[in-house]
């Protein structure tokens, strides 16, 4: 069943919808099976300074702890080919779209062009159609944990939820400090998914797309659980990404604790120690684990986190009562496992290194914004909710901010949600600092592109617009809201 933007709004925004909106789940497509069942990110790294990679979007049935699971892939895989390029590259992806909607490609975090055949939202490839993506990376651009996904308005949630998601690493001036090499490298793409019986992706109803989509299936590189296991050496460099829609993971290692080297744009001047850390949707963040001399093993869990947005939803959804069972902190009152390391012991101990690469002090701006965030009630009763900034829902034929190229704004992005609803914040091509959360100073400083702005928060980024003009946007990246309304459009002139 086809049912077109405007028909998906009026499904999505009608309070009254409690059933699930099954006709615009993902038909399966059997034009083009896949062959390949791998679940273990395959790496494309670049040669030549070209990285060249055939991307076929698709469904595909996969084993997931023994069931069948019908996910969406790149290539067949979840998560996705993990491609690596370096400062210089270009980048060229012969994209095909085997999906019954229409998709396209975020280059989330990379500073590349918003405009052409790049990191741009705007394209569309209709189902059974392919395009071919370029675009170079800047010789100066931070080495870090970068990823793509689907970027079409309106199907966003659904098909990252499917499992559209991969790692897009740059390499660079990190990877060669010394002590950073000696360590034992991991990437783990953390996703959820919700199935039903017959191991298809569950469709939402109202209040999951309300809350945004979570599942109680949580994934470590398409995996349950899975070990990692360190043979020698003793320091680890674990690398994660959120690649869930919606759901937050509070990471933990059993008391042990880890030290934080790189955020979302690449490294930190030095190492911040750790004992959990909140990754936000879209968010990623580098860590250095010390094993110890005798062979140990550490849990990674998740631990229960609240992200608002209870009461209106009881209210929507005539729900009162207890809800600790329900969203938000979803059923989780229990740390919950995600991995296990496993050290084998070692020898020599690996020093910690003292320093990493220097963030530069940005200037101070002259022209200072304010954004808000927000769910509302709509103004027409029975309209439900929308997700806004500064009261207005996306619209893809409106510019909401006007700003120059190469110049540095801070903006203030202000949670007023009514329902006191997290919102991570999320800006294309142009990698921001954190200055001030609620007046007070970020403990370190350090490049995002997606920040938390929670309820009732007030958050000042700064941001310098270099390099690229031409039209892009910034959303909230639990991606349901995205999809629902919470994305504006930036004009970078010229
Ligand atoms: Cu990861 Cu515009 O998104
Ligand atoms: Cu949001």
């Amino acid at each position: 069943v086809k049912v077109n933007r405007r028909q998906f709004i009026i499904l999505t925004t009608a309070s009254a919808v409690t059933a699930s909106v099954a006709s615009i789940a993902l038909a399966q497509n059997n034009r083009n099976p896949f062959k390949s069942q791998a679940l273990s990110p395959k790496i494309y790294k670049s040669a030549d300074g070209l990285l060249k990679l055939d991307l076929e979007a698709g469904s595909h049935p996969i084993s997931l702890g023994g069931k069948r699971a019908y996910l969406l892939g790149y290539n067949g895989q979840v998560p996705a080919p993990r491609l690596e390029a370096q400062a210089g590259d270009t980048v060229r992806i012969r994209f095909t779209n085997n999906l019954t909607q229409p998709t396209n490609l975020h280059y989330h975090g990379l500073h590349v062009t918003p405009t052409g055949n790049a990191d741009n939202p705007f394209l569309e490839i209709p189902p059974g159609e392919s395009l071919t993506y370029k675009f170079t990376i800047p010789k100066n651009h931070r080495s870090g944990t970068y990823w793509y996904h689907p970027h079409h308005h309106g199907y966003v949630a659904e098909q990252v939820f499917g499992g559209l998601a991969g790692l897009f690493i740059i390499r660079g001036e990190l990877d060669e400090i010394a002590e950073i090499q000696a360590a034992k490298e991991e990437f783990l793409v953390l996703q959820d998914f919700a199935l039903d019986r017959n191991g298809r992706i569950q469709s939402p109803n109202h209040m999951d797309m309300m809350m945004g989509r979570e599942g109680e299936l949580l994934t470590v590189n398409g995996q349950i659980k899975p070990t990692f296991s360190i043979a020698s050496g003793g320091l680890l460099r674990l690398r994660f990404l959120n690649a869930s829609p919606s759901r937050f993971y509070r990471l933990a290692l059993e008391n042990h604790p880890f030290y934080l080297v790189a955020t979302d744009g690449g490294a930190l001047a030095e190492p911040v120690e750790f004992k959990e850390l909140l990754l936000a949707p879209g968010e990623r963040a580098e860590m250095l684990v010390r094993g110890e001399r005798e062979p140990k093993q550490y849990r990674l869990l998740n631990l229960p986190y609240n992200r608002g947005g209870m009461e209106m939803m009881e209210d929507e959804m005539g729900m009162m009562g207890d809800s600790s069972h329900m969203m938000g902190g979803k059923s989780q009152v229990n740390p919950q496992i995600l991995a296990t390391l496993t050290y084998q012991g070692f020898v020599s101990t690996l020093p910690l290194p003292k320093q990493l690469i220097p963030v530069e002090t940005l200037p101070e701006p002259k022209t200072v914004r304010r954004l808000e965030l927000s769910m509302e009630e709509e103004m027409a009763p029975g309209m439900g909710m929308s997700f806004t900034f500064n009261g207005k829902a996306f619209d893809p034929n409106k510019i909401n901010t006007q700003v120059q190229v190469n110049t540095v704004e801070d903006w203030e992005l202000v949670n007023v949600d009514l329902d006191r609803m997290d919102h991570p914040f999320h800006l294309h091509v142009n990698p921001f600092q954190v200055i001030l959360r609620n007046g007070e100073p970020e403990p370190y400083r350090a490049w995002k592109d997606t920040v938390l702005v929670r309820g009732g928060e007030t958050v000042r980024i700064r941001i310098p617009f270099r390099d690229f003009p031409g039209k892009t946007v910034y959303h909230c990246h639990v991606l349901d809201h995205e999809d629902l309304g919470m994305m504006g459009i930036v004009n970078i002139q010229a």
